[in-house]
């Protein structure tokens, strides 16, 4: 028990841009983990893991850079039990108000044979070194046991003992592989702390993998046995099966406050603006029945429900929509509002923009609301998210034409800005999407394939925004580049063009004479 510490507040320690951006297609650009960082201060966050500073200088940049913004969240960056690594990761975080550097080794058998091929008590010893370096560079260090729930618990009560006296603060047991069940690893954390001598001088974390669709109950179990960090991402992203769902944890605790007095400082009104943020920037859905976020987590379609929701809200909910700030959409303006009214409504929606940039959202607003009868904040969002996005690129789109229907071929006529030259083509294709991907081609020649294609609706009705998301992967690299507009076609263009502009931005990064394409 640390003295001082509120013994049922449990910290939210956000891995989103770390094991979420494992994911395979995942990965986020250094401005697209800005916003994100920023989102997860707003909500309250304790804990930001912004990267592996070690693993590229993109993920090292984006640490750097996080440490230098934030102002609340402490901003952890993972190291390996090297002193490379682990210098590495101090001098991302040494700007930061509150730098926290995270420091792993494997302990279960299984890993140290075949993974480290070290034996035990090089691995206790490498822990040792480990911990005691980072804690000479930093005052906040946690240390991991990785494939800690696998570990033989005598050699994890030592390893625990030892990075808690050579000075780490935070002892964090994942679940690494997601094989854990709820009662099980709720008796773990009891054990060590019941066992390691110095327990009380640390806080205990678990970090829980979802391969078996376990992870919020293992997490919360572990709650229950006294571990007072959990470490989790927005919409569950993560390595495999991804790791615990930070809204899921958070809204369990919340709503059953009888059965677990253990509370969480998250301002649970932004958890939807998180998770439309984070499905945005990696092009992954959020399944439409995923508890807390899920589209349809707070929709009522069988008549009984309706009728049980009309008299009592309680009936069928058993937490309110905007308690995740799901509130009802609300409508913005029209096409007669003013720049006054705009500006104020862009402050609320969280976005500060500079003088030529509000301007030109205003002028794309007032195109908008001549297309659409109805504007809402929901559209104002992904207008200026769209804008933001395609600031500053090499391939503009200008315009673009498509014949479509059952009597092919569908033929798109396109024009683009490239390099502040405009060139123009006509393709035809299998498809409108097809031909209008085409057209992009012939005019800006290049390798990258399409992986992903997704087109989500913003709001409802037909005239109703697409927001677009494409993937492509260039040389093992993948970007995600969004678009959206209330042409389908548009859209999906214009997220072609932000997909390929973020590959010439790696391109450039990494080899500058490939620029020419
Ligand atoms: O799953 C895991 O074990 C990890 C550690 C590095 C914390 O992500
Ligand atoms: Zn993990």
């Amino acid at each position: 028990m640390i003295p001082g510490r509120d013994q049922d507040r449990v910290i939210i320690f956000d891995t989103t841009m770390r094991d979420g951006e494992q994911s395979p297609g995942a990965s986020m650009n250094l401005e697209e983990k800005l916003r994100i960082a920023a989102v997860l201060e707003e909500l309250g966050v304790d804990v930001i893991e912004a990267g592996f500073p070690i693993a590229s200088n993109g993920d090292f940049e984006a640490v750097k850079a996080i440490a230098g913004r934030a102002r609340e969240a402490a901003i952890a960056g993972l190291a390996r039990a090297s002193r490379k690594d682990i210098d590495r990761a101090w001098e991302a975080l040494s700007r930061a108000q509150r730098p926290r550097i995270h420091t792993f080794l494997s302990t279960s058998p299984l890993h140290m044979k075949f993974k480290l091929q070290m034996e035990p008590e090089a691995v206790h010893q490498a822990i040792a070194d480990s911990v005691s370096h980072a804690r000479k560079l930093c005052d906040d260090v946690e240390w991991s046991a990785e494939d800690g729930s696998r570990t033989e618990h005598d050699f994890l009560c030592r390893c625990v003992e030892t990075a808690i006296k050579c000075g780490a603060g935070t002892i964090n047991i994942p679940d690494t592989v997601g094989y854990a069940v709820p009662e099980e690893f709720g008796a773990l954390i009891r054990m060590l702390m019941n066992r390691v001598p110095n327990i009380d001088k640390a806080v205990v974390s678990v970090h829980c993998h979802n391969d078996l669709g376990l992870a919020v109950a293992n997490s919360l179990a572990a709650v229950g046995a006294g571990a007072r960090q959990v470490e989790c991402t927005i919409n569950g992203l993560g390595e495999r099966a991804g790791n615990a769902a930070l809204e899921e944890i958070v809204m369990a605790l919340r709503t059953r406050q009888d059965a677990m007095p253990q509370k969480t400082g998250i301002r649970t009104e932004i958890i939807t603006k998180a998770s439309r943020l984070v499905s945005t920037v990696t092009g992954f859905p959020v399944q439409p029945n995923k508890a807390i976020v899920g589209a349809n987590a707070f929709a009522h379609e069988s008549g009984i429900h309706q009728d049980g929701m009309l008299k009592h809200a309680g009936t069928y909910e058993i937490m309110t929509p905007e308690s995740i700030g799901l509130g009802r959409s609300s409508l913005v303006m029209g096409k007669h509002s003013g720049r006054h009214a705009f500006k104020a409504k862009l402050k609320e929606l969280g976005f500060e923009l500079g003088d030529n940039a509000i301007e030109e959202a205003f002028r794309r607003f007032k195109d908008l609301a001549d297309k659409k009868k109805d504007v809402f904040d929901e559209d104002l969002v992904a207008l200026v998210d769209d804008q933001v996005v395609r600031s500053n690129e090499h391939i503009r789109f200008v315009s673009l034409q498509v014949f479509a229907g059952s009597k092919g071929p569908q033929r798109a006529d396109l024009e683009l800005e490239i390099g502040g030259e405009t060139k123009s083509t006509t393709a035809t294709g299998d498809g409108p999407v097809d031909a209008t991907f085409k057209a992009i081609k012939q005019l800006f020649p290049h390798e990258a394939h399409l992986q992903l294609y997704q087109v989500q609706a913003v709001t409802a009705g037909t005239d109703a925004q697409a927001e677009v998301t494409v993937r492509l992967e260039e040389n093992g690299k993948t970007v995600n580049g969004q678009g959206a507009d209330t042409d389908t076609l548009v859209a999906s263009c214009k997220a072609y063009l932000h997909a390929l502009n973020k590959l010439l931005t790696k391109r450039r990064k990494t080899a500058p004479a490939a620029l020419s394409a």
